[in-house]
């Protein structure tokens, strides 16, 4: 509880007072679970250190398995993943790619990657994630300019997957491929099925703040075989089959290695595990701030069963007597990183003149949101700690 002795007045809550060290609490650290260094010494033991080998094998079909798609190929980010994803769909120069703003970057900067143009669509404020309503406003809107994208991005936010269904439905409408930034809601449940499946492709993150990590890879996964194999093609540099080295297009050098491959094999075999464990700290983070005037916690989607990768709360100042950054700074001030949640790509100034479709629920999330550690080794002493910097912020 030495968070909550050491703010005493309004303004340690503004200005907060260094408090002698603590531990640091992270926003959503690696968590080894033991499986991991035995495989990585088979990978060194078998010498594949390469992007090729069989731990690469071993966790594509494992992760095909575990999410139900039927082809996945292991890459080196889930920027990768997304960017290899949009040339697949035949994503060039000159087209449109409908995104979610609310959402990272790494979701968005693969669509000018690729000389195309991106146009970014508010989210709906029952899910936060991309409305479909505004998505078939706009895609209406091109069509009777005769401009209809080449591809759709929804986000699955914070562990919360998109409707999916609803965007494939206007999608197939305007015979747009919609390809799922799933980044950050690896083994989250959509109607029952794992997110990104039933769009033409889904784009996973292994970064090292996700649910589940290898350092740094990603994953792109399809039922759609002929893709994958493309995919597999594209990110091994195209080289087309022959003995010597031979190019008749331009690929990337975007394999994962054998050896994080092996890392993210044990990781993979916790996933369920550590979705439980992020479900209840988001559980027990409800139960501690209960009660206090002014603070509201992402919403889960009807149908959904969200990851929730990370707990993200809502701070109405009016109502809580402190603003978001007030709190991010208390909570700093003992040593706890928190963060704000992304700004809107639309108010990014490298997107300044990006078309926005809507945008006040995205700005409105940004202008409150705030991210609190979620790390699956957290004690609930350590959200104790957490909670009560938040309580003493409340005035
Ligand atoms: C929504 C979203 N898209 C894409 C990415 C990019 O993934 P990576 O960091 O593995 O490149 C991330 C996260 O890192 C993300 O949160």
């Amino acid at each position: 509880m030495g968070g909550f002795l050491s703010i005493r007045s309004a303004e340690d809550c503004v200005e907060p007072r260094k408090s002698e060290q603590k531990a640091r609490l992270f926003l959503s650290p690696p968590h080894m679970s033991g499986l991991e260094l035995p495989l990585v010494h088979e990978a060194f033991e078998s010498n594949y250190i390469a992007p090729v080998g069989p731990m690469l094998d071993a966790f594509e079909r494992e992760f095909a398995e575990a999410t139900g798609f039927a082809h996945a190929v292991a890459l080196a980010s889930g920027t990768a993943s997304i960017h290899v994803g949009l040339r697949i769909l035949d994503v060039g120069p000159g087209d449109l790619v409908m995104a979610s703003t609310f959402t990272f970057i790494g979701g968005v900067s693969p669509i000018v990657f690729q000389g195309a143009t991106p146009v970014l669509i508010d989210s709906d404020p029952a899910t936060w994630t991309m409305d479909p309503g505004l998505l078939e406003d706009e895609l209406s809107t091109c069509a009777r300019r005769g401009r209809v994208p080449k591809a759709i991005v929804p986000t699955d936010l914070y562990g919360q997957p998109c409707d999916l269904d609803a965007i494939l439905a206007v999608a197939d409408r305007f015979g747009v491929a919609v390809l799922c930034d799933g980044a950050e809601a690896l083994g989250a449940r959509y109607k029952g099925r794992h997110v990104g499946k039933g769009a033409r492709a889904g784009a996973f993150s292994l970064n090292g703040n996700k649910i589940i990590t290898n350092s740094g890879g990603g994953l792109l996964a399809s039922d759609d075989g002929r893709l994958i194999d493309r995919a597999r093609f594209l990110a091994h540099q195209a080289r087309d089959p022959a003995p010597h080295h031979e190019h008749s297009e331009i690929g990337y050098n975007y394999r994962m290695s054998n050896v994080l491959a092996a890392i993210g094999l044990g990781q993979l075999r916790v996933l369920d595990a550590r979705i439980e464990s992020r479900r209840s700290i988001f559980d027990q983070y409800r139960a501690r701030l209960r009660g206090l005037p002014g603070i509201s916690f992402m919403p889960e989607a009807e149908h959904c069963r969200a990851s929730r990768w990370l707990t993200v709360i809502l701070i109405d100042p009016e109502a809580f007597g402190a603003d978001r950054e007030q709190v991010r700074r208390a909570l700093e001030a003992d040593n706890i990183e928190s963060r704000p949640v992304w700004k809107p790509m639309h108010l990014q100034p490298v997107f300044k003149d990006v078309r926005a479709v809507g945008g006040r629920t995205a700005e409105r999330l940004f202008e409150t949101g705030l991210c609190l550690p979620s790390g699956t080794q957290m004690t609930s002493h350590d959200i104790d700690r957490v909670a009560s910097i938040i309580h003493a912020c409340c005035r």
